[in-house]
């Protein structure tokens, strides 16, 4: 990028007027050569901070903040130096020069400004036709009819695209723009049968700006019902939709100054937020937040409250966050709008900014939220639904960094799954990363069968009660269990009480097998373990059951040999048809023996 030359610089230095930079900030009051004020930098009740107009420097002799009129615009508004030259040389209608680069580098630069002016006329012209024009006339009844204002309407520069299909570019190509330019701009379309015209005709415009405010594209709504309701700018050099933060350069004082924002989905809930008082809004461009978004909004603030639309994609959206804004460290807060509202529909409601306020001050953080809503989507009635709860916010409370939000939402989880926390903690060791976990959850389910089903069975029973378990394990082998995964849990449980009987302990002993299907098969068996009911003839009942059917597979076995003609020892086979009719009739009696 092209360096700003120093007189340039220097320029826009002798043009500022330090006191009406810092004015919007702090008052200031005159003292000797200098003016003083509370801080803006730190809260204080005296004054400490001086301004020196002449000098055109600031100091503050509590915090020790100082420096020129661009430090305070980057301090104050999370600008870099080079932003902030420039958002003062906007101001102060300084023109800027560039080092001379090379001349094709210097085309490109003076290309790209012609494109921004373009898009900046072309804001005027479609705003003018909205003032103005009669045909504009519906447009501008549908937003009074909407309840906006001229003053929210003129900050956000709103305008209408007239029906003819060649107004704008008639009105672009006048001024000495090229064909060319306009389609760089995203201005044109492709005309049926040849050429080109306006792309946007008969909409309602919303000029999307960079945190500078300066034009990128658009966004076209209808007047009526009809799809689509919004017609965007196509992706140009300049607008990128994936990066772009709606109202950002309208909101970007606010954010600093109250140092949080709101995000909201639609163009109409910024200009609703505005107008009801809230002007640190910004909108995501329809529902999914990216990261690239959350990094444009984290160069202002860090504390992000979401209020996007109370519907299944909104939520779904608000929860799709939580990684990128942990990955950003930004500090997410959740206002879960009303049934049926948008922040719009609520603010323009009698009382509806007093509720906002009140969502927003006990709003959850994204953790939390989470753990809400897969908390009220599980039905922890059923020990199935209470392993679905725990399967989904294993991965996230495990992911989570270490925090007194994350302890106490594993608590409360813990609680809801009738799990102690000690071991609600040693169960999320293993917990699958969400990524892949999601996926295996639901490709892995298949229908177990009877016998898989009485194996795991016992081995959460063997889990529920430990004590005991050991001596029926001691008898059983892997042939008792029918899947490589049960011989898999059979062995780790076997294990585990192993090293119970020798410890005494068994929560850190035992090592968790890390991620994939056993950990996962552990984790269920040890909430079932903890929230199914149990009788206390179920464990030696279970266990004779799989004896039974073990026996049973060598009688098959024998018997298939038998049918293929190869030897077989008989006697072996009465042996074992005798000691499973004994074990049918006992549980059939119910008389278990302990063993
Ligand atoms: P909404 O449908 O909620 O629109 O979409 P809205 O902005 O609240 O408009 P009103 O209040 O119904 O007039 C939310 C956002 O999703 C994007 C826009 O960014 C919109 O503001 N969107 C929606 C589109 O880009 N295209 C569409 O067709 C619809
Ligand atoms: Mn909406």
């Amino acid at each position: 990028m092209a360096l700003i030359t120093q007189a340039s610089i220097q320029a826009v230095l002798d043009a500022c007027d330090m006191l009406e930079i810092v004015a919007p900030y702090t008052t200031l009051k005159k003292s000797g050569t200098s003016h003083m004020g509370r801080c803006p930098f730190h809260g204080e009740k005296t004054p400490s901070f001086s301004v020196d107009p002449v000098r055109k420097l600031y100091y503050c002799f509590g915090c020790g903040e100082g420096g020129n009129a661009f430090r305070f615009i980057q301090e104050k508004e999370g600008l870099q130096f080079v932003d902030a030259v420039r958002s003062l040389a906007d101001k102060y209608g300084v023109s800027l020069d560039y080092e001379s680069s090379s001349p094709e580098e210097e085309k490109r630069r003076v290309g790209k400004e012609r494109i921004y002016s373009l898009l900046d006329q072309a804001a005027g012209y479609y705003s003018r036709v909205l003032q103005e024009s009669s045909s504009a006339a519906a447009a501008r009844d549908y937003l009074s009819r909407r309840g906006f204002k001229e003053e929210v309407i003129s900050d956000f520069r709103l305008g209408f695209s007239p029906e003819k299909g060649k107004a704008l570019l008639k009105a672009a190509t006048a001024k000495g723009y090229a064909i060319e330019e306009l389609v760089r701009a995203g201005l044109l379309s492709d005309r049926r049968g040849g050429g080109k015209m306006d792309r946007f005709r008969g909409r309602l415009m919303f000029p999307f700006t960079d945190h500078r405010g300066r034009v990128l594209g658009f966004g076209a709504r209808v007047l009526d019902e009809s799809k689509p309701k919004y017609m965007n700018s196509p992706e140009t050099e300049l607008y990128h939709k994936s990066r772009l933060v709606f109202g950002l350069g309208n909101a970007r004082r606010a954010i600093t100054r109250e140092n949080r924002v709101f995000v909201v989905e639609g163009y109409t809930d910024v200009l609703a937020l505005n107008q009801a008082g809230m002007p640190a809004a910004v909108a995501s461009m329809g529902t999914a937040l990216t990261e690239q978004q959350m990094r444009e909004i984290s160069r202002f603030t860090k504390n992000v409250f979401l209020a996007f639309d109370a519907d299944w994609a909104g939520r779904s959206a608000m929860l799709r966050a939580l990684e990128p804004a942990r990955r950003l460290g930004l500090n997410v807060r959740v206002i879960e709008m009303p049934t049926g509202n948008d922040p719009a529909d609520l603010v323009f409601a009698t009382g509806g900014l007093e509720q906002f306020g009140e969502l927003a001050a006990s709003a959850p953080g994204l953790l939390k939220y989470q753990v809400q809503t897969a908390l009220s989507l599980s039905d922890l009635d059923s020990t199935e639904g209470k392993v679905q709860a725990f399967k989904k916010l294993g991965p996230i409370l495990s992911q989570a960094p270490n925090s007194i939000e994350r302890d106490e939402q594993i608590r409360i989880v813990a609680g809801r799954l009738r799990l102690s926390p000690e071991n609600m903690a040693y169960l999320m060791q293993s917990a699958p990363s969400t990524e892949n976990g999601d996926a295996g959850g639901s490709t892995k389910r298949r229908v177990l069968s009877q016998g898989e089903i009485t194996e795991r069975s016992f081995l959460s029973l063997c889990l529920a009660r430990e004590e005991e378990a050991g001596r029926y394990l001691q008898l059983m082998t892997e042939a008792h269990f029918t899947t490589d995964l049960n011989r898999s849990a059979f062995n780790w449980v076997k294990n585990r009480l192993a090293s119970v009987k020798e410890t005494g302990s068994v929560i850190k002993e035992t090592a968790l097998p890390a991620g994939g299907e056993l950990s996962d098969l552990i984790s269920e068996l040890f909430i079932r373990a903890q929230t199914e009911k149990y009788s206390p003839a179920a464990l030696p009942e279970l266990f004779m059951r799989l004896c039974e059917s073990e026996i049973y597979r060598r009688i098959e076995k024998l018997k298939s040999r038998l049918g293929s003609g190869e030897e077989v020892d008989l006697k072996e086979l009465y042996r074992l048809e005798d000691r499973r009719r004994g074990i049918l009739r006992k549980i059939q009696s119910g008389t278990f023996e302990t063993v």
